[in-house]
C-alpha cells in the first residue's frame, strides 16, 4: 500500500519545533507601542541572529555608504517586516538544522526556491491592491515545507519522486501522485497547523497546486506566481524539472493585466536578489 499523510506524520517523533522567537516576534508585531528598542533587544537573545541582520543590512543589495554595525540601526532602516522575514527564515532553518535528507535532495536548492518565492509572494500580494489575510512572505516562505518534512522523515519515497520527476521529465507533484498517497502540500500544512500558523497560511500551503483554491485566493495565486517566477528563472526545487506553466487566471485573481507580464518579469529582479542576500545572510 502507498504511504498515506498519516504513514508520514505519525513516523515524526518530535515534530521540529518553531523557535519561541518567531511568536514573540509576532506578538510585538502586533502592538503598535513596539520600539527599534524593543525588537533589538530580542534580536540579541537569539543567538547569532544580530549577526545575521547585520550581514543583511550590509548586503550588496542594500548598498549602504558606510558599514552598519548597530542591530538598532539595522532594525531601522530594514524595517520590522524585513526583520519578521529573516526571523522566520532564519527560525524555519534552524529548525530543521543538522537533521539527515533523502541524498538526492539539496537543502541550499530548496531555500534558494522557497526565498525567492517568499519575495515574490509578497511582491505579487502587493501589487494586487487587495487585501490579504495572512503573511505573504511566510508563506512563500513555507509553501513547499512538506518537501523537506517528506526528506527527513520519508527519505527512500523522497528519492524515489524525485528520481521519477527527473526521469519523465514531470513535476514534483505529479511524481508524488505515482509514488504516495498524499503529497508535499498536505504534508506542508500539517506543519504549519502544527506550528499553529494563520489557518489562511495552512490552507494556501495545502492548495498551493489546487487551481480551483488560486483562482480564488490572492495568497495562493501569489505564491503560484512565484513558482512560475522561479520555474523561468531556474530556481526550481529539487524534483521540479518541468517548465511550469502559469495559469492565466491568476491575472484577474490579482487583478493585474495579462499584458503586465514583461513589466512584472522586470520588477522582480529586485525580488530576486533581495533573496539571494537573504539566503547569503543565513
Ligand atoms: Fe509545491
Ligand atoms: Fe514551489
Amino acid at each position: 500500500m502507498a504511504t498515506t499523510l498519516n504513514d508520514i506524520t505519525s513516523s515524526i517523533s518530535k515534530v521540529p519545533a518553531l523557535p519561541q522567537i518567531v511568536v514573540k516576534l509576532m506578538e510585538m508585531l502586533q502592538d503598535p507601542e513596539t520600539s527599534a528598542s524593543n525588537i533589538e533587544n530580542l534580536i540579541q537573545k537569539e543567538p547569532g541572529l544580530a549577526a545575521q541582520v547585520l550581514k543583511l543590512v550590509n548586503s550588496a543589495f542594500y548598498a549602504m555608504a558606510s558599514p552598519i554595525g548597530d542591530v538598532k540601526r539595522a532594525v531601522t532602516i530594514l524595517g520590522f517586516r524585513e526583520i519578521n522575514n529573516i526571523v522566520v527564515a532564519n527560525s524555519v532553518g534552524k529548525a530543521f538544522k543538522g537533521m539527515k535528507m533523502a541524498n538526492n535532495f539539496d537543502m541550499m536548492t530548496f531555500w534558494r526556491h522557497s526565498l525567492v518565492n517568499a519575495c515574490v509572494t509578497r511582491f505579487m500580494a502587493e501589487q494586487s491592491k487587495k487585501n490579504v489575510e495572512g503573511d505573504a512572505f511566510t508563506l512563500g516562505l513555507l509553501h513547499d515545507i512538506g518537501k523537506l518534512l517528506m526528506s527527513v522523515y520519508a527519505p527512500e519515497e523522497t528519492v524515489k519522486i524525485i528520481a521519477l520527476a527527473e526521469e519523465e521529465e514531470i513535476s514534483f507533484i505529479e511524481a508524488e501522485s505515482k509514488i504516495i498517497d498524499t503529497n508535499h502540500a498536505e504534508v506542508g500544512a500539517w506543519l504549519a497547523e502544527k506550528w499553529k500558523m494563520p489557518t489562511s497560511i495552512c490552507d494556501s500551503i495545502r492548495n498551493h497546486h489546487n487551481p480551483d483554491h488560486y483562482e480564488k485566493h490572492v495568497l495562493t495565486a501569489s505564491t503560484h506566481f512565484g513558482n512560475y517566477i522561479a520555474s523561468v528563472k531556474k530556481m526550481r526545487c529539487d524534483g521540479s524539472f518541468e517548465q511550469m506553466p502559469l495559469n492565466p487566471n491568476v491575472w484577474s485573481i490579482l487583478g493585474l493585466k495579462r499584458e503586465s507580464l514583461r513589466t512584472v518579469l522586470d520588477q522582480v529582479k529586485n525580488e530576486i536578489q533581495a533573496a539571494e542576500s537573504m539566503l547569503s545572510a543565513m
